[in-house]
């Protein structure tokens, strides 16, 4: 059977935000394919419940430290951890999770600052620790978790629409300074995708409004060409092909995995 091989053997690869969700399921994907990753997460239970589930499939390095990615001393001792395992570090995946939702009007100064230091901060914070490694080594690969919200912005997600579109100025911005290096650096933009975020979403918003969950799933679903919410490791997939070396020549794209659901051209 013909196989594509992605090259990412014996890789060391850190995954921001890899408990559960589409971290995880990125995590899953590096581990098959035979990678040595660096997962972090705030809850230590989820966090070492996912790092034996992962060391079941692999005899490859599995390293699991608690961090919190909206603190850049929690990022620093993270790093500092990974840095005893790895010598190198080849691809960053800059995953976290989302800002709490709502409008203009609900939000004051200090969530504005919770949602940079959340989604926009660590991922600029991580860069600044794997970049000089990757420069040194004239290669890498940065891959940053976002939304479909940065090609349409979504209702009633005014930090997620804001802070995201700042990862994907990021994003171009470093594809275009790190080239020489041949560092290549893209963002990946899941639609809905049916992870425990989602499905405590939809069990809220169906309490509040006295329905079912899923009537909240199928009104979702019907945004959606494809009529169905995203595994997460249909998302996964892209980004492990992005860090693979068969993504020799994507740099500075915005990849949307959404089952059609943005409605414009490009
Ligand atoms: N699912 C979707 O439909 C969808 C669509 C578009 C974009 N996204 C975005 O994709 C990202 C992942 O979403 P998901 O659905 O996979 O979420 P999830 O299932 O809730 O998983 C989130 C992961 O991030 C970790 N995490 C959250 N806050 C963190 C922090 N401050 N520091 C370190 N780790 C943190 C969580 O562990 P702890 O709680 O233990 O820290 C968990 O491992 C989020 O940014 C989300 O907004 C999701």
């Amino acid at each position: 059977m013909f196989q594509l091989n992605l090259g990412l053997e014996n890789k060391n690869v850190i995954i921001t935000a890899a408990s559960k969700g589409i971290g995880k399921a990125i995590a899953k994907i590096f581990v098959e394919e035979g990678s040595n990753i660096a997962i972090c997460a705030r809850n230590k239970d989820d966090l070492e419940e996912t790092k034996s589930e992962l060391l079941k499939l692999t005899d490859k390095m599995v390293i699991a430290n608690q961090c919190n990615l909206t603190k850049t001393a929690s990022i620093d001792n993270f790093f500092d951890f990974i840095m005893d395992y790895f010598k190198r570090i080849d691809i960053l995946i800059n995953n976290a999770g989302g800002p709490p939702s709502g409008k203009f009007d609900d939000f004051n100064i200090n969530d504005w600052k919770n949602a940079y230091n959340l989604n926009l901060n660590s991922t600029i914070y991580m860069c600044k620790k794997v970049i000089p490694i990757m420069k040194s080594n004239k290669c890498g690969r940065i891959i940053n978790m976002t939304s479909v919200s940065v090609k349409q912005p979504l209702n009633n997600l005014i930090l997620s629409n804001v802070m995201r579109a700042g990862v994907i100025g990021l994003t171009k911005s470093l594809a275009n300074e790190l080239a020489p290096y041949n560092i290549l650096v893209n963002s990946v933009c899941p639609g809905y995708t049916f992870t425990e975020r989602v499905r405590s979403l939809s069990e809220n918003i169906a309490k509040k409004n006295n329905v079912k969950i899923q009537d909240i799933i199928d009104q979702w679903q019907s945004t959606i060409p494809l009529g169905r919410l995203a595994k997460p490791e249909e998302i996964a997939n892209v980004v492990v092909f992005l860090a693979s070396e068969k993504a020799s020549y994507i740099t500075g794209t915005t990849i949307q995995v959404d089952g059609g659901f943005v409605k414009s051209l490009l």
